[in-house]
C-alpha cells in the first residue's frame, strides 16, 4: 500500500513516520514540500504520490498565535483537510484525519462523546471543526480521530516544559483548572497503524465501512497541575530537579491570546468498541514516555 503521511515532523507524524512503516511503502512529507495554506501544493503532491492512503497529521497547533493569524489557521486547518478529501476520493484513497477536544467549549463536567454538539472557544477550535466538517461533507472513505493534549519528547510539549523548568525553578506554578486527556504521541500512532492493521482486503473500502468521527486520547483526565506532578514523579532523571513545590495557579494568571476548554476530557468508548483497541490509562503512557528516553 502506497500512504503517503502529512507533517511528518510534528509531534504526532515523526511517531507515525515509523509505526506505519510495517504497513506498505511510506511517502513523508512536511512544510515547506507541502504546504497546506496552498491548494496548488496539495494537489501537486497527492497527485505526485499517487497514495492509496493519506494521513494527514499536518496541523496550525499554535492555539494563541491562531488568534492573530485567523485566516491562516483556517487555510491550514479548515479549508486544506477537505481539499485533502476531495483529492483523496478523485484517487479512490482513503484519508486518515485528526481533529481536537478544543472543538467543544469545555462547560459538559464530564467527558465528552462524539454526540455531543461542538462549541469552539477560540480560533483553533473553529478551524479545526471546520476542517471536520470539511472531510465529512466530502463523504470519501475517511476516519477522523479527535484527540486530546497531545505531547512527545521529540518536540516542545507540556511534558519537556515542565522537565525544563524542573531543572531552573525552586516552585512551579501550574493551573489545575484546565481539565483534559493527555495523550502520548507514540501511543496514538501506534493505535493508528494497529487500526490500519485490522482491515483486511481493500483498505479504503473497510475505512469507507467504518467512517465516522471517534474520540481517541489517553484514558482518564486530569486537570495540568495533576499531569505536571506526574511529570516531575516519573522523571528518570529526578536528581537534575531543584523544583521543590508546584503551586496551583487559575489560568487567568497566565495572561494568553486563546481562551481554553474548562474540561475537553474524550470519551472513547465508540473507538473502543468499534476497533476493540484502547488507549492505556494517560498515566500509564507517561510513565512508559518517560521511561529511558532523553528528552531534546
Ligand atoms: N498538540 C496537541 O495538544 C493536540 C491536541 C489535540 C489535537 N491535536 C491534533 O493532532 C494532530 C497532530 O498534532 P501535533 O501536536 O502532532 O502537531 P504539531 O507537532 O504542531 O505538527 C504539525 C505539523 O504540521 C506542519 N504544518 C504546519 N503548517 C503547515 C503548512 N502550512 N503546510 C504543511 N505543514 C504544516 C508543522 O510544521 P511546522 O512545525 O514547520 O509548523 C508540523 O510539522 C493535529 O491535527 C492537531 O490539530 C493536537
Amino acid at each position: 500500500m502506497r500512504i503517503l503521511l502529512l507533517g511528518k515532523n510534528g509531534q504526532l507524524g515523526w511517531e507515525l513516520h515509523r509505526t506505519l512503516q510495517p504497513l506498505g511503502k511510506i511517502f513523508a512529507v512536511d512544510y515547506p514540500e507541502i504546504d497546506l495554506t496552498s491548494p496548488d501544493s496539495i494537489y501537486k503532491t497527492l497527485q505526485e504520490y499517487q497514495p492509496e492512503l493519506i494521513i494527514n497529521a499536518a496541523a496550525y497547533t499554535d492555539v494563541d498565535r491562531a488568534e492573530s493569524e485567523p485566516e491562516i489557521a483556517m487555510d491550514v486547518n479548515g479549508r486544506a483537510p477537505g481539499l485533502i478529501a476531495e483529492q483523496a476520493q478523485a484517487l479512490c484513497a482513503g484519508l486518515i484525519h485528526y481533529s481536537t477536544d478544543y472543538v467543544f467549549d469545555g462547560k459538559k463536567g464530564s467527558p465528552y462523546v462524539e454526540a455531543d454538539i461542538p462549541n469552539p472557544i477560540n480560533v483553533y477550535g473553529r478551524s479545526k471543526l471546520e476542517g471536520e466538517r470539511s472531510v465529512s461533507q466530502i463523504n470519501g472513505s475517511y476516519l477522523i480521530l479527535r484527540t486530546s493534549w497531545v505531547y512527545s519528547l521529540h518536540r516542545e510539549s507540556f511534558v519537556t516544559k515542565v522537565l525544563r523548568w524542573s531543572r531552573k525553578k525552586q516552585t512551579l506554578r501550574i493551573a489545575s483548572d484546565q481539565i483534559g486527556s493527555p495523550t502520548w504521541a507514540r501511543m496514538l500512532a501506534e493505535i493508528t497503524a494497529q487500526v490500519l492493521a485490522k482491515a483486511s482486503g481493500d483498505v479504503v473500502h473497510w475505512i469507507k465501512n467504518h467512517k465516522a468521527i471517534y474520540h481517541l486520547a489517553g484514558n482518564g483526565y486530569a486537570n495540568r497541575l495533576e499531569w505536571a506532578q506526574l511529570i516531575l514523579d516519573y522523571d528518570p532523571k529526578r536528581e537534575e530537579q531543584i523544583t521543590q513545590e508546584i503551586q496551583p495557579a487559575v489560568s487567568s494568571d497566565f495572561p494568553v491570546a486563546a481562551l481554553r476548554p474548562e474540561f475537553s476530557a474524550l470519551n472513547c468508548n465508540i473507538f473502543n468498541n468499534t476497533f476493540r483497541l484502547c488507549m492505556p490509562d494517560w498515566k500509564v503512557s507517561l510513565r512508559l514516555a518517560l521511561q529511558g528516553e532523553g528528552f531534546f
